[in-house]
Parts: structure tokens; C-alpha cells; sequence
């Protein structure tokens, strides 16, 4: 069974470490991951990961890490956000620039970074612009994936996580080899709560009104790629990696 890289330090918080610390590159690439719920960001980011050698970071996983911990060790703002999260709603502002703030180490790492769910409003993009220019830091690319509603729907309803490594399985398009059992690392795969008919209801809503406003922020500041994210992962993958090697970003 092959073992992933212990990343860590995003999930939980600037203190921790990762093992083995990655490679820092020549040019390490810090990318933004934009596109609907379910558009199929995660599974983009541990292909884009592996090729790259930068980590996925994930605000998503943040949220669902923190479910493992005890009530009593969750800070009040942690316990209030997992409840926005499980209705499908936006955590508020405030709590996902503290914890990302508190996360900077991982926006200075020498492998690059993708970030994945983050920003997802307006607010978020500038804070994010703020802090990386303090860090004297640019944004390489903002890959926004396209697929028609229905479609991102489809492919929600069908996911599969894994709860130790979060790799990302399909029931129908991407099973993993034995039902129900992560292929990486043997977890016990199971259905996020938040891809519930009613929650992906309020997600698709709140990307609409807060995330989609987000394309023309990037395009303003000639940083969005848009990829189209019909067909298969690699196919997608292939798509993405060519755009890039048209800006001069090659690998
Ligand atoms: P988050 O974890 O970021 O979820 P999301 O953006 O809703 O995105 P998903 O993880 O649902 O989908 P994805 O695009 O990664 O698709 P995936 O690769 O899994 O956020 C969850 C919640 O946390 C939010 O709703 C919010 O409450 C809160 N939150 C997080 N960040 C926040 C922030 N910055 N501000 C405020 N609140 C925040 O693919 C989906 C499925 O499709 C999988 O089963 C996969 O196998 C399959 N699939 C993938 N590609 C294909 C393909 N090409 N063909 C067929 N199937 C495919």
C-alpha cells in the first residue's frame, strides 16, 4: 500500500511539522484552485500535488479535522464554524483568515502551495493579497474549473473521502479498488454530511453569490486560468498543466 507524505503542519496549525519537510524547488508554484463544490477541486489539487511537490491546502479540511477533536478542545469560533459548514453555509470571514493567518508557515514553504477552498469570497482575496505581498510572495496562477451544475451535483452525490489521508473517491467515476476501503492508506471511506441533498443546495447558493465574483478579481490581475472540467481527472490534469506551460509555468 503506498504511503502519502505526512503533511500535517496545515491541518494542524504553524506548530506542527511535517514529515519528511518538502522539497523546497527552484521554482515552486503557488497556485489558487477556484470552481463550484464538487467541480472536482481536491481530487485536481492531489494530482497537481504530486507532479508539482506542493502541498494541497485545504480550509475544507481544516473544518473537518477540527470534528475529531474533543467539544472541549474546539475554540468557540471552531464549534460555531462546523455548524455553518454542516448547513452548507460559508464560515464567516473572520475565522477562516485567523486560521489561515495562523497558517502563514505553510504560504513561506520552498515546495509552493495549492490553495484549495481558499479564498472564497472577496474579503478573503484581498486579505489573502495583503498577507502574501507582506511575504513578499506572488501568486503564480488562479486554475477556476468549469462543469455545468448538474453535472458538479452528480459528481457530490457519489464522493467517498477518506478520513486519515483525504484522498477523494467516486462510487461510479473513480472507485477505489476495494469498496469502501481507501486505496493510500486503508481508511474506512465515508459520505461528508455536507453532501446531503439539502446542503448542496445551500453550497451551490453561497458559491454563486460569494466564490463565482471571485473569477473577475483574478482576471483583473491577469492571474485567472480558466479549465474546462469535463472528462476524466487526468484528462483534466492534462489540460490544466498545458494552460500553465502557456504562461511560462512549466514543470
Ligand atoms: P470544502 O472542503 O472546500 O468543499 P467544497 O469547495 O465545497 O469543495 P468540495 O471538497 O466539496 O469539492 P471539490 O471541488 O474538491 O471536488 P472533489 O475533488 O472532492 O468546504 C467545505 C465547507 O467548509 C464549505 O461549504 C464551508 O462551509 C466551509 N469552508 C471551507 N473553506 C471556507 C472558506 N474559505 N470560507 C468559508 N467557508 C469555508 O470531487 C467531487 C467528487 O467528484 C468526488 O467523488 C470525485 O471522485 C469526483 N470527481 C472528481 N473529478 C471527477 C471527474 N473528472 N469525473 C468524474 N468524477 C470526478
Amino acid at each position: 500500500m503506498e504511503t502519502k507524505p505526512d503533511r500535517k503542519s496545515w491541518l494542524r496549525g504553524a506548530a506542527a511539522q511535517c514529515e519528511p519537510p518538502p522539497k523546497a524547488r527552484t521554482n515552486p508554484l503557488r497556485l489558487v484552485l477556484l470552481g463550484a463544490p464538487g467541480v472536482g477541486k481536491g481530487t485536481q489539487a492531489e494530482l497537481l500535488s504530486a507532479r508539482l511537490g506542493a502541498c494541497q491546502l485545504s480550509t475544507g479540511d481544516i473544518f473537518r479535522a477540527a470534528k475529531t477533536l474533543e467539544p472541549c478542545e474546539r475554540t468557540p469560533a471552531l464549534t460555531a464554524a462546523l455548524d455553518y459548514m454542516r448547513r452548507g453555509e460559508l464560515v464567516p470571514d473572520s475565522t477562516v483568515l485567523d486560521l489561515v493567518a495562523e497558517r502563514v508557515e505553510c504560504l513561506r514553504c520552498g515546495g509552493g502551495f495549492l490553495l484549495d477552498g481558499f479564498p472564497r469570497t472577496v474579503p478573503q482575496a484581498e486579505a489573502l493579497e495583503r498577507m502574501l505581498a507582506k511575504e513578499k510572495i506572488g501568486l503564480d496562477a488562479v486554475l477556476s474549473y468549469e462543469l455545468p451544475l448538474e453535472r458538479v451535483v452528480a459528481r457530490l452525490s457519489g464522493r467517498r473521502t477518506c478520513p486519515g489521508c483525504k484522498a477523494v473517491f467516486h462510487v461510479q467515476a473513480r472507485p477505489p479498488k476495494v469498496e469502501g476501503v481507501c486505496d493510500h492508506c486503508g481508511g474506512k471511506l465515508y459520505q461528508r454530511e455536507d453532501d446531503r441533498p439539502e446542503s448542496i443546495r445551500v453550497r451551490m447558493e453561497a458559491y454563486e453569490k460569494s466564490t463565482a465574483p471571485l473569477a473577475d478579481f483574478y482576471r483583473q490581475r491577469n492571474l485567472l486560468v480558466t479549465v474546462s472540467a469535463e472528462g476524466t481527472p487526468e484528462e483534466i490534469f492534462a489540460r490544466a498543466m498545458k494552460a500553465l506551460a502557456a504562461r511560462g509555468k512549466s514543470v
